[in-house]
């Protein structure tokens, strides 16, 4: 335990000392320079692992189907335990993928969108069954704006969003954290027990006048880490667990495994990704305090294409000539940077960074591409998202055994 908090306060003190333009925990993300984060400084100051080119390999070998392009171009670019994962997988143990969303509103924007189009991914590739926490509680906790009852209904509202990613219903499973936690409080209240008040403090920042919910709300974020947690799923057996995540949500899993350690069962898996920046520029968030700083999941076609040419900070020359002459800045180029995350052909995305890069092609013409892309992605999740019932809404919520678990003989 004591160890524990010390390698926390160190970390923190890393983090403070080496990167004082960068903050990044699930409640601020703060980069104040101009370019991308680096994310090997962060790597090393969350003392988690890159992901190698062996990691792509094997899920390859093991899936046999082309990986994701987030893997190829190293947007989800860091892990923890991965191999442990993967060699559950290999053994015919199986595992299984928890991710979740914090339903902050109605609407979602695209980089909310990423994790779970990641998520549902893996689920098709490993054929492994998947648990999504709406964290209605944390919230309500943190933000406080509205109701508990709001909260709960914005969560019933991002999980028509989830759900329009594509998820297998008879192979996922969706809850609001403030309706499911009976399920699962014995293991919240292992955690609670095995966390300390200062442990919190260090990692969260919560001080004595922080609501006692946003204390015990970590408990709730890292118990679904644990299969006994889901018993209509997974019955009595130990399953190793994958948290596909943006990495900001990598200090609750780092307080996770810590803990899982401690109670003697499989330490969690984590693959983080990269951040999507907001469209004023690298430095900058998406939020609906200011509309123009993203693309939100409900934006017309229209607003995506005045987004994107109004909004989007471009590292081209300021005159045609200067553009030609240097080419464009890719390190601060947002509608460049949207591509990496979006245009899934990869040829085509090499031959914008390499023409953009050298002033041939104009940043208008990178802009019309991109708005391309996005309004394909956010127009076809819309129409499958108003297919989503509160029906099957209801029917993703229903605790039920999965059909994918146990897992097939011959994995
Ligand atoms: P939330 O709602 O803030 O974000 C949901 C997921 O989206 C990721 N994310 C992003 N990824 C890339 N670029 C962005 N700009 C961006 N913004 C958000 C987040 O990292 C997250 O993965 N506490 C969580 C909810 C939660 C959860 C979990 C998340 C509950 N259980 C388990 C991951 C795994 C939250 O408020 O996420």
């Amino acid at each position: 335990m004591q160890q524990s908090e010390q390698e926390q306060q160190k970390e923190q003190e890393i983090a403070q000392n080496e990167m004082p333009d960068l903050i990044v925990n699930p409640y601020e993300v703060v980069n104040n320079s101009k370019k991308q984060i680096d994310y090997d400084k962060l790597i090393q100051s969350f003392g988690c692992q890159r992901i190698e080119q062996s990691h792509i390999e094997r899920i390859q070998a093991l899936t046999q189907k082309p990986v994701h392009h987030y893997l190829r171009r190293g947007i989800f670019f860091s892990h923890r335990d991965l191999n442990q994962v993967l060699d559950a997988y290999e053994a015919g143990k199986g595992f299984y993928l928890y991710t979740g969303r914090g339903p902050s509103g109605d609407s979602m924007h695209v980089g909310h969108l990423m994790p779970f189009i990641f998520t549902k991914y893996l689920q098709e590739a490993f054929d492994v069954p998947v648990v999504i926490e709406l964290s209605d509680d944390e919230k309500f906790f943190h933000k406080s704006e509205t109701t508990l009852e709001e909260y709960q209904r914005y969560g019933y509202e991002n999980a028509k969003d989830i759900i329009a990613c594509g998820f297998d219903v008879n192979k996922t499973f969706i809850f609001l954290s403030s309706k499911y936690a009976g399920h699962m409080y014995h293991n919240i209240c292992k955690f609670q027990h095995a966390i300390t008040y200062s442990q919190l403090r260090g990692i969260f920042g919560l001080n004595e006048s922080d609501n006692c919910g946003k204390v015990a709300y970590p408990a709730v974020q890292a118990a679904p880490s644990l299969s006994s947690s889901f018993r209509h799923i997974f019955g009595k057996d130990e399953v190793m667990c994958l948290v596909p995540q943006g990495i900001d949500q990598d200090p609750y899993f780092r307080m996770t495994r810590d803990v899982c350690y401690k109670l003697k069962v499989p330490k969690t898996g984590c693959i983080h990704s990269q951040f999507l920046p907001g469209l004023h520029g690298f430095g900058t968030k998406m939020g609906t305090t200011d509309p123009t700083s993203a693309i939100f999941l409900t934006d017309s076609p229209k607003e995506i294409e005045e987004k994107v040419k109004k909004h989007a900070l471009s590292g081209g020359g300021m005159t045609k000539k200067e553009h030609q002459e240097k080419g464009a800045d890719l390190t601060v180029d947002v509608p460049y940077h949207y591509l990496r995350f979006f245009l899934e052909d990869d040829a085509r995305l090499e031959e914008i960074r390499v023409q953009y890069g050298k002033g041939v092609m104009m940043t208008s013409e990178v802009k019309k591409e991109l708005i391309t892309v996005l309004t394909k992605i956010v127009t076809e999740h819309q129409q499958r998202r108003a297919l989503v019932t509160d029906e099957i809404v209801e029917k993703f919520m229903e605790l039920r055994p999965l059909s994918n678990y146990p897992p097939k003989k011959n994995n």
